[in-house]
């Protein structure tokens, strides 16, 4: 764990709000490096799929087509040719016009979410996000200090509507959400539009898992159906749209997108300005290479084929082996299996040790809660493992399970 006190008595202290993060992601990037340790826990991609002739090849390309432009600072919204390709991408996508002044490329989703809290965020600001919420965001918004309220789906809630209003933003991922796996359905995302728009609030859409459909299809965002509603020329809504390339092609570009109303993006850019410039010029100018061919859609098919094997194979494991004490459904798309404890003994923080114990790993559920407290669940990723890795990584929980409850 994270030591925040181990700074010398002379110099002063680290920032505050060190004091209440953790390096858990750190952690599980590193553990699945470890060969004896399976790792079920970070979000990893499937990395010998990735297409790296392909890569290679479109770097060629973009060095050809750009020259020295490509390894220059850019402008801080990005490569101009890319965020015309990103536009046509979102317009087609949403049936709607989007320019490039819609678009801010981003050093992945990741930085879109950095972004957004440095210029919607002053300490002690209310962030209503759906519950249980991707650790990435809460890491990127802890400097800020927000506090968290539940987004109830139902907006059935007593008091919901003046919680919406009281916002600063509602935070989502209603395509197979990163840490449950669950396809919001389209009535769902409608009726939140609305209490957002009556609200008079932001509502940030996260997206990185839209590629990764594995069945059936995601239907339309939140951003198209506000599209669709307004019928404006410019798109002048109140939708904050991440989307990236880290699922679809390759982490390692560090490329994604925000899409959002032109003068949030300004603001957006000002905050990106001093944070690194602007993203890599090189790496926007391979990506603009790459999805302007077929290796994208390529890239898609191959890696929804297997992660459905994985999932499968995953599940059936855990079908075998965990369901005495754990419940779960199969996610239609996107990289995790949310697991519930259904046995009253299970603290999955507690587990977590026994199974580190077994070489294997998962992501309690802690961690996804603002508050901590969720400690009856784990996130389960079928990725970065073949089936038949995963089933051994299953049967090693069930011993972690086993050993945690006799203890
Ligand atoms: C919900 C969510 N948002 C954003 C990201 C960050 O993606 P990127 O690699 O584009 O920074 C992830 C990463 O897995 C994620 O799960």
């Amino acid at each position: 764990m994270l030591s925040t006190a181990d700074h010398t008595t002379e110099r002063p202290p680290y920032a505050a709000w060190l004091r209440s993060t953790n390096n858990i992601t750190q952690q599980f990037l590193s553990l699945g490096n470890r060969p004896d340790v399976i790792s079920m826990a970070g979000g990893l991609p499937a990395s010998e799929l990735y297409p790296v002739a392909a890569v290679e090849e479109a770097t060629r390309a973009a060095l050809a087509r750009w020259g020295s432009q490509a390894l220059e600072y850019g402008p801080v919204e990005g490569l101009p040719a890319l965020r015309d390709a990103i536009a046509a991408r979102i317009s087609a996508a949403t049936d709607g016009l989007f320019t490039r002044e819609n678009i801010l490329l981003t050093t992945g989703a990741m930085q879109g979410l950095d972004l957004i809290g440095k210029v919607l965020l002053d300490p002690g600001d209310l962030v209503v996000a759906q519950f249980p919420t991707y650790l990435g965001a809460l890491d990127a918004w802890r400097p800020r200090a927000p506090r968290y309220a539940r987004l109830d789906w139902t907006l059935g809630e007593p008091g919901f509507a003046e919680t919406l209003r009281a916002a600063k933003f509602v935070y989502a991922v209603p395509n197979y959400s990163n840490p449950t796996g669950v396809l919001v359905p389209q009535q769902g995302r409608r009726a939140l539009l609305e209490a957002v728009v009556a609200a008079g609030t932001w509502l940030v859409e996260d997206d990185p898992y839209l590629p990764l459909q594995l069945d059936g299809s995601a239907g339309p965002s939140i951003l198209a159906h506000d599209r669709a509603a307004r019928g404006t020329e410019r798109y002048d809504g109140p939708v904050l749209y991440l989307g990236t390339l880290s699922k679809s092609l390759v982490p390692g570009l560090r490329v994604g997108w925000v899409v959002a109303e032109p003068k949030i993006i300004q603001m957006l850019a000002l905050a990106k300005q001093s944070t690194d410039l602007s993203s890599s010029v090189f790496t926007q100018s391979v990506a603009l290479s790459l999805i302007e061919g077929t290796v994208e859609r390529e890239q898609v098919a191959r890696t929804v084929a297997a992660y459905r094997a994985r999932r499968d194979a995953l599940c059936a494991a855990a079908a075998a082996s965990l369901s005495p004490w754990f419940e779960w459904e199969v996610p239609p798309g996107g990289m995790f299996v949310w697991m519930r404890a259904t046995h009253p003994g299970i603290d999955t923080n507690a587990l977590y040790a026994h199974a580190l114990a077994e070489n294997v790993t998962f992501v309690p559920s802690s961690v996804f809660d603002p508050s901590g407290e969720l400690r009856t669940a784990m996130r389960l990723n079928f990725t970065r493992n073949p089936p038949d890795v995963l089933a051994e990584g299953v049967r090693r929980l069930e011993r972690a399970v086993r050993r945690y409850l006799a203890a």
